[in-house]
């Protein structure tokens, strides 16, 4: 079932509810509450394992049977969680391995959650066997519309069995342990190994100095996660036939490279808690993420906070209208649901803060509850509409969690560069023009794209290399960056260093690269006369058949080329051998858009005015699907190409629209 998308029969509406935090006589004005807010999905049990399975082997469903006849009674159906990603104290009391080992070697204490060994075979049997009961007992019932396994996977454990388990791991892949030490360069301070045992996780106060070893333990430990999922998934598929299994990802989340996750996913979803000064694009980039995750298909939004959260430094209210906004954002995004973290703000614990539909001591009057009352009645009426589009991108803008390890171990040129954030401000720059793009991984297949943009994208093995070769030969634009080919998959420099086996689609060969400080400025001029910053570092470039566009204005390399084109058979590569900063970023991809004919799906391609969001989906029944979502306090207007209807009004819209602060436009064409 993991291939196709999924047909949803309605938006899912809903969220976590944790109805084992109150007594029984709350659950039925829970449900309640429930229908007058239109949700039609709860996420239950997401954290019950003590009180599902008190002692090893003795289980107690009772309770859960009642939640579930509640919340059915009221037409509310289930995401059914499996509760493995805290595991009681009679676990860690009764299996010691179960309990995670931290990058000091120390076994953490019985506490908190995700503080299992992925690699424990206690934890593998016990989990499995719950999610197993769970799925005998709940796993046909008609309500069933979802399974969320564990929760928020992500640690990394560093425990004896993690360690032998790595070094058969270790084995596997590298067969010898000659290859491994060649791999590895090992000669770098005579670190070589003579034995497999001698090998170890690396331990904050062990080896750090090879960084083909720590992104190799990152592979294995996102691995050893991912069978924890796969094993209870395959555990649930055989009881619960047809129905969907996800776990909840958390966008770019450094431990577990989801690029792998994502193809043992049924259907994607993630939980989305953006910081206070969070820009649209820069939440727009998450849920282009998760919907490239798997080809384009529609993903989940699983979680997002109704009101504020209580982790960040200074948890913001989010004031009347920005909550539709941001669930509307969503689904014009690719989202095929709107949930919640969670239902009722707790009593006690460490989230008690945490904004939730229903305050402490809350009803139906508070204003969270009636906004996200509003909310779901307005997805209600949407009925189907909205299920299955898919974002029609011709540009994609590849990330890569390997290049993110292997840049962050690597030592220099600049401690500045920050991968996600360098990514982030390439698919902003698109966002701000209004052009769809999807933020895909570097195995995806890459022929829908013409324009397929590689921010530092370090790690290109030769096989990749040649995929991207190749695309630019039928036609494809390619733009890299420093850094982008510089190394393999074990953080080798190619013999033939930057861009390694890019340098024929690109044209150029890096010859330095320099760090800019932090406040030094140069420029680039631009040979049409644009001009713009030149940031973070700077290239020296050898040209080997590329155009140079553009120049640095100063420091001893002034004249030289910072921005270079090469035609490479019927396609174009482009090398920015600096980072141009926002402004310049987003006139120079709005130059290499227009080569290609691509531009926002405004009236003659303009650029959506400032604060508004632009986004289209294209409906299974063909139907196009124009979002426009004005983020800003102030009304916007803009120009469609034609009339059409829209969605949340029924009534004739455009072509020019006007749009109220904190408006949403669901315009069918
Ligand atoms: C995560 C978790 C939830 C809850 C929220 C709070 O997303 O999945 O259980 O802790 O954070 O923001
Ligand atoms: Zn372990």
């Amino acid at each position: 079932m993991s291939e196709g998308w999924i047909a949803w029969d309605r938006i899912l509406y809903g969220g976590d509810y944790n109805p084992d935090q109150w007594p029984e006589e709350v659950w039925r004005e829970d449900a309640r509450l429930m229908r007058l807010a239109r949700w039609n999905t709860a996420t239950v049990p997401v954290f019950s394992w003590a009180r599902l399975e008190p002692e090893e082997g003795r289980f107690d469903f009772g309770w859960l049977d009642r939640v579930v006849e509640t919340l059915e009674s009221e037409g509310i159906g289930l995401c059914l969680a499996t509760s493995t990603a805290s595991q009681p104290a009679w676990v860690d009391a009764k299996y010691p391995d179960v309990l995670i080992t931290d990058p000091d070697g120390v076994r953490r204490r019985h506490g908190n959650r995700h503080s299992f060994c992925p690699n424990s075979a206690n934890y593998r049997r016990l989990s499995v066997a719950l999610a197993s009961r769970l799925a005998d007992r709940y796993g046909r019932r008609p309500s069933l519309r979802l399974w969320h396994v564990n929760n928020e996977y992500g640690t990394v454990c560093f425990c004896e069995n993690c360690a032998a388990a790595f070094r058969r791991w270790l084995q596997r892949r590298y067969g010898s342990l000659e290859e491994l030490n060649r791999r590895w360069y090992t000669a770098f301070w005579g670190h070589a190994y003579s034995d497999w045992r001698q090998i170890e996780p690396p331990y904050r106060h062990g080896e750090g100095s090879i960084q083909a070893l720590r992104i190799d333990y990152h592979r294995f430990q996102s691995e050893s996660l991912l069978r924890c999922f796969v094993a209870e998934r395959d555990a649930i598929r055989r009881r619960s036939p047809g129905v969907p299994i996800t776990t909840n990802l958390m966008g770019t989340f450094f431990n577990l490279d989801y690029h792998r996750w994502a193809k043992e996913l049924d259907v994607v979803s993630w939980d989305n808690y953006p910081w206070p000064e969070a820009k649209p694009e820069d939440v727009a980039f998450y849920h282009a993420l998760h919907r490239g995750m798997k080809d384009g298909q529609p993903f989940l939004l699983m979680e997002q906070s109704p009101s504020q959260q209580n982790w960040q430094p200074y948890n913001k209210l989010k004031a009347p209208g920005r909550l539709r906004l941001q669930s509307f954002q969503a689904v014009a995004q690719g989202a095929d649901s709107v949930m919640y973290f969670q239902w009722r703000r707790g009593r006690g614990g460490c989230e008690k803060l945490h904004g939730a539909v229903v305050e402490h001591g809350g009803s139906e009057a508070n204003r969270v509850f009636r906004e996200v009352a509003e909310i779901g009645a307005e997805l209600e009426s949407l009925g189907t509409e909205t299920i299955g589009g898919r974002t029609p991108a011709r540009v994609a803008v590849v990330f890569s969690w390997e290049s993110w390890w292997a840049m962050r171990y690597s030592s220099g040129p600049s401690r500045d560069l920050d991968y996600p954030a360098v990514v982030r401000s390439f698919y902003a720059a698109l966002h701000r023009l209004g052009v769809a793009a999807d933020v895909v991984g570097p195995d995806a297949p890459l022929e829908r794209y013409d324009v397929i943009l590689l921010p530092l994208l370090a790690m290109v093995p030769r096989e990749l290399g040649e995929r991207l070769e190749a695309r630019v030969r039928e036609g494809a634009t390619l733009v890299a960056t420093p850094f982008t080919g510089l190394v393999d998959e074990t953080d080798l420099v190619h013999p033939e260093g930057a861009p390694g086996p890019l340098s024929e689609a690109l044209g150029v060969f890096v010859e330095e690269t320099d760090a800019m400080l932090p406040r030094e400025e140069n420029a680039v001029r631009f040979a049409d006369g644009d001009r713009a910053e030149a940031r973070l570092l700077c290239d020296r470039v050898r040209l080997r058949g590329a155009e140079p566009i553009g120049f640095y204005e100063r420091g001893f390399y002034s004249g030289e080329p910072a921005a270079t084109r090469n035609l490479c058979s019927k396609g174009v590569g482009y090398y920015l051998a600096t980072y141009l900063g926002d402004e310049g970023l987003r006139r120079f991809l709005k130059r290499v858009c227009a080569e290609r004919g691509i531009a926002s799906p405004l009236e003659g391609g303009a650029e959506p005015p400032e604060g508004v969001e632009v986004a289209q989906r294209v409906q299974p029944d063909g139907a196009v699907l124009t979002y426009l979502l004005n983020h800003s306090d102030e009304e916007r207007t803009v120009r469609l190409p034609a009339a059409g209807t829209d969605l949340l009004t029924l009534q004739p819209t455009g072509p020019e629209v006007r749009l109220a602060p904190r408006a949403v436009r669901i315009v069918r064409s």
